[in-house]
């Protein structure tokens, strides 16, 4: 019987620096920077807690880059996270759904170390109606080997298979925060009475399976025809009843696949035929976990970590989940 006074408390930031002391050579760099994550997610989620009563709820008049309406809380979001991580120049470049070009802090040349890749707040539309949203972010090194330049662009545009860390927040019934730097999955709750957020599992593992597939079937009929034949087969007596879960905040659904197992698909469709979600801040951030806790993530044609980007703003197909759904559903496809 586990005594939950004699059980130890770490924080986030105390297991960060436990995962830095395995590499002796480690400067603290990566744990500040994630420290600097942490600070802004703690921020982020005090203006979603109080969406309601701050005038933070609705559009800002504006679209970005991705020719979506920005809500007021992205760009909060998205201003505080530039905030939190823009002093300290271990951090070169910062590359942010909400902005058209990366953000040079330091340039590689002189001496910035990291890039920082984030989805400042996923699920804006869910804002509104008081539905879990959340932060994704994904670390990736400045190149040596590339000359300096001053947009950064080749930097930036490294396989998801090169990510040093990511991680993500979801603003749900709780705060809760997940985080790889490559030696397994994470989680910690954010204690609000204390402003800390206290680790709660070490080391998660992805269930190998799971009943419950998540994608907005509203699209089904321009979906490929291997993803339309599974769907037909998820829902019929031979599968032996899966269920449907689709928030449509996708941090919110991954995260439910990654404690549940299961598998969540984004296809191409008529509408979007790349994808609908970003390769270099929602797709591989969440394949790095997905795999670290035992997953999968492909783009329906290969690994989605060994994926070349070509632009900043990448769209991608995404089907990420429990290795055996994975398969099931590729298994439709001749
Ligand atoms: P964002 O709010 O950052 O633009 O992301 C929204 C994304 C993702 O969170 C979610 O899975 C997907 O959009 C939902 O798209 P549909 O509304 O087309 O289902
Ligand atoms: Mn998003
Ligand atoms: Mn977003």
């Amino acid at each position: 019987m586990k005594n939950s006074l004699t059980e130890p408390i770490v924080t986030a930031i105390q297991h960060i620096h436990e995962q830095q002391r395995s590499h002796p050579d480690a400067m603290g760099d990566l744990s500040w920077l994630l420290d600097g994550i942490l600070t802004a997610t703690k921020i982020i989620q005090s203006y979603v807690r109080r969406a309601g009563i701050l005038d933070v709820i609705g559009s800002q008049g504006t679209t970005n880059v991705q020719g979506e309406i920005v809500q007021k809380l992205d760009i909060i979001a998205n201003e505080t996270i530039l905030r939190c991580l823009g002093y300290r120049d271990i951090v070169g470049i910062m590359v942010s759904e909400e902005d058209d070009e990366p953000t040079i802090v330091k340039s590689p040349g002189s001496g910035g170390k990291y890039i920082v890749l984030f989805d400042p707040l996923d699920g804006s539309s869910n804002i509104d109606v008081n539905v879990s949203i959340g932060t994704i972010f994904s670390v990736l090194r400045c190149r040596p080997d590339l000359p300096d330049e001053k947009t950064g662009l080749a930097h930036c545009l490294q396989r998801g298979a090169e990510q040093v860390a990511a991680g993500y927040v979801v603003y749900g019934s709780s705060t809760v925060m997940a985080y790889t730097t490559g030696q397994g999955v994470h989680m910690a709750t954010l204690d609000p009475s204390v402003g800390t957020y206290v680790l709660h599992a070490e080391n998660l593992k992805m269930p190998a399976r799971g009943k419950t597939y998540s994608c907005n079937e509203a699209y089904c009929d321009t979906f490929p025809e291997g993803v339309q034949k599974y769907l037909r087969w998820a829902k019929s007596e031979e599968a032996g009843g899966y269920g449907l879960r689709y928030i449509g905040s996708l941090v919110a659904d991954f995260h439910r696949t990654m404690l549940k197992g299961g598998v969540f698909l984004y296809p191409p469709t008529s509408k979007n035929p790349q994808g609908k979600l970003r390769l270099l801040y929602e797709a591989n951030p969440l394949a790095f976990m997905a795999e670290q806790a035992g997953g999968v993530a492909t783009d329906f044609t290969g690994r989605l970590m060994d994926k070349t980007p070509t632009s900043l703003h990448e769209r991608t197909p995404l089907l990420i989940g429990s290795t055996e759904e994975v398969e099931r559903v590729m298994s439709f496809f001749d």
